[in-house]
């Protein structure tokens, strides 16, 4: 598969970026310069992945929580995707000859992983964590849409710099009660901003917007 970034990319950007914390005027240019140019950009496609696995079977139909297999999201920076065994705990039984789960059992036989390909993927000069999105009432449909719909995983939001600061200078529509954030297809009942400024209240909700909040 052919590599997200070319090599080198992030090493340069992480350059300038420190330079601009440092010498802000000296390198607002070059920042500028680069500022529209989509290296580092997500893809939107789905990848090719070692199994074909559909969140549709598995939330839609099964109704198997986010939490069963990414728990990560909620006391992590990231979401992380599960082991084999967690598959097997239900394939061992389930679908057990089924061809498609041929490499999971290959997987839990000789022990090695699973090699799933990342969707998204934020170049490694940006700092992000699940756990504080998470825990601070930004549901996962949020920034990943209906996956519960996605035969394969794609991305949908942008994933730019432009698009975390919008919710950052004004996250109150997008906030929802801990109790809904992994339900993606909860929707407030009325105004959005009435319901977000009561969770925003209750949590203290305030995202910095300041450089180093996601470089550093
Ligand atoms: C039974 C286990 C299981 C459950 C339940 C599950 N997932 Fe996943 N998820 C996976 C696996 C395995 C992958 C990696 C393969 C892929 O990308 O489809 C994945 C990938 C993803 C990705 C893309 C990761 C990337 O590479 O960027 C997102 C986003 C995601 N899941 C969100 C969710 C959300 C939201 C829920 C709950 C509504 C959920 N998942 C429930 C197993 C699960
Ligand atoms: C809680 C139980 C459970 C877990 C955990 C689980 N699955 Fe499944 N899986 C199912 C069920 C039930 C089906 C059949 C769903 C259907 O057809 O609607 C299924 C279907 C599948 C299929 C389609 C099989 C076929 O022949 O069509 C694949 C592939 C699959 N699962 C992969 C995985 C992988 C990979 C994991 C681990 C990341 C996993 N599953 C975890 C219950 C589970
Ligand atoms: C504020 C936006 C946001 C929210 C909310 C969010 N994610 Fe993510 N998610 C991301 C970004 C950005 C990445 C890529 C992270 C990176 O490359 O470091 C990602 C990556 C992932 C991945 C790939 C593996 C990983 O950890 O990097 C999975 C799986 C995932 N998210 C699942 C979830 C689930 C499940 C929820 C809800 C419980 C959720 N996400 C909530 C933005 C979000
Ligand atoms: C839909 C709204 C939303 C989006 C989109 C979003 N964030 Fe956030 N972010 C928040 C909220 C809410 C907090 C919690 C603020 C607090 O602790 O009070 C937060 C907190 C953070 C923090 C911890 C520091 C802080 O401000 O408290 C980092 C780092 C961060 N976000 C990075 C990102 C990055 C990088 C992206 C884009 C890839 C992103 N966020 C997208 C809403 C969002
Ligand atoms: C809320 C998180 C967040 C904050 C705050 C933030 N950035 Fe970013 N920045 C990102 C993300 C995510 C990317 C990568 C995605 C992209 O290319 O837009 C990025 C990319 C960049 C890039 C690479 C060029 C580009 O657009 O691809 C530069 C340079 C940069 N940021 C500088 C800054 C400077 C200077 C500040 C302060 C004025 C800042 N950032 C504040 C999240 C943030």
């Amino acid at each position: 598969m052919a590599p997200l970034f070319r090599p080198g990319t992030d090493s340069l950007l992480r350059v300038l970026i420190a330079l601009a914390l440092g010498m802000p005027v000296a390198s607002l240019a070059g920042l500028l310069l680069l500022a529209r140019n989509p290296l580092g950009r997500g893809s939107f496609s789905p990848r090719e992945q070692p199994v074909e696995f559909d969140h549709r079977h598995h939330v839609g139909d099964e109704g198997i929580p986010c939490e069963y297999c990414h728990e990560g999201a909620w006391r992590s920076p990231v979401a992380g995707v599960p082991p084999t065994q967690r598959c097997l705990g239900c394939h061992a039984q389930v679908w057990n000859q089924s061809a498609k789960l041929e490499p999971v059992r290959a997987s839990g036989f000789d022990g090695m992983p699973l090699r799933w390909n990342r969707v998204h993927a934020l170049p490694d000069y940006v700092w992000f964590s699940h756990q504080i999105h998470v825990n601070k009432g930004v549901g996962c449909v949020t920034c990943h849409g209906r996956v519960d719909t996605m035969p394969a995983v794609q991305q949908v939001a942008p994933l730019t710099m432009g698009w975390c600061l919008e919710c950052h200078r004004d996250p109150t529509p997008w906030l929802r009660p801990l109790s809904e954030v992994a339900n993606l297809t909860w929707r407030p009942s009325g105004d959005p901003r009435e319901t977000g400024r009561a969770v925003q209240a209750a949590l203290d909700v305030h995202p910095r917007t300041n450089c180093n909040t996601c470089h550093f």
